[in-house]
């Protein structure tokens, strides 16, 4: 049904509302120096890089390279996060390059705790394998250039990000990610990211 023009105001001014509370919340962000931006980041990634929520990314230890797409990417909405994008709309490229390189600087994620269910990480590697997902990702999964570190990060957040793969979401610097994840499943994304996030040498 075709909405009424009066419903499609008062969505208007819900989500510009909406966005305008984002805003004044994160406006301390925009007259802020280099150390308060990257101090921010640490409510939702952790002080450490390493985030305390499954949907949140692990980002310390990430190549310099792949961190500073990423920042690009949401501040151009070609990845698309509200969070991230306001966020990184407020980065100048300087800021940019200096926080990518601060975020590459930390220590990478260990291996995620819990119990390791060992056929399907036996399932999930043999998919790796098959797809070759090493080849770019590093045989250790420790990603380099702006192919992203893997090991250790948070299943919820892999299976999320390959799902974005598979519908297009989320398309990367050259679609690489589409063609590997093509006809794979949430099984198999599901013991993948089993896989990635318990991955021991
Ligand atoms: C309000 C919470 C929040 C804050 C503050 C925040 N982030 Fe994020 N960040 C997220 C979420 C949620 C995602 C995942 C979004 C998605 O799925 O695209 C993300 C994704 C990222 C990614 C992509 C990681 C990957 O593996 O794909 C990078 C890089 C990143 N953030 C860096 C930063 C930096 C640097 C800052 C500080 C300048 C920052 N974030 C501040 C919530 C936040
Ligand atoms: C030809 C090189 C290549 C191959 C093969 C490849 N990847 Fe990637 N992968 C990339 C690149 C480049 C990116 C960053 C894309 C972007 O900017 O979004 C990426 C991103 C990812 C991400 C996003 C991680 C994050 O933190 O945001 C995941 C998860 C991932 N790859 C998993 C896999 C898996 C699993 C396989 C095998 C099924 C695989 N990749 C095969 C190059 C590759």
């Amino acid at each position: 049904m075709a909405s009424r023009p009066w419903q499609r105001r008062r969505r208007r001014l819900a989500a510009s509302a909406f966005a305008l509370g984002l805003i004044v919340s994160l406006y301390p962000a925009l007259a802020q120096s280099l150390q308060d931006k990257i101090a921010q980041c640490a409510a939702c990634h952790g002080e450490d890089g390493q985030s305390k929520d499954p949907k949140i990314p692990h980002i310390g230890g990430q190549p310099k390279l792949f961190v500073m797409y990423q920042l690009f990417f949401y501040r151009e909405g070609r990845r698309k996060n509200p969070e991230m994008n306001l966020i990184a709309k407020a980065l100048t490229d300087a800021e940019l390059d200096a926080i990518s390189g601060h975020v590459a600087g930390l220590a990478p994620p260990p291996p995620v705790g819990g119990a390791v269910d060992a056929a399907r990480y036996a399932r999930g590697a043999e998919l790796a394998q098959q797809r070759l997902c090493a080849s770019c990702h590093n045989p250790d999964y420790s990603g380099r250039e702006q192919m992203p570190r893997l090991a250790g990060q948070y299943e919820d957040y892999t299976i999320k990000a390959l799902q974005d793969y598979r519908t297009g979401a989320r398309i990367g610097t050259q679609a690489v990610m589409a063609e590997a994840v093509r006809g794979l499943s949430d099984a198999d994304f599901g013991d993948i990211a089993h896989y990635l996030a318990h991955f021991r040498p």
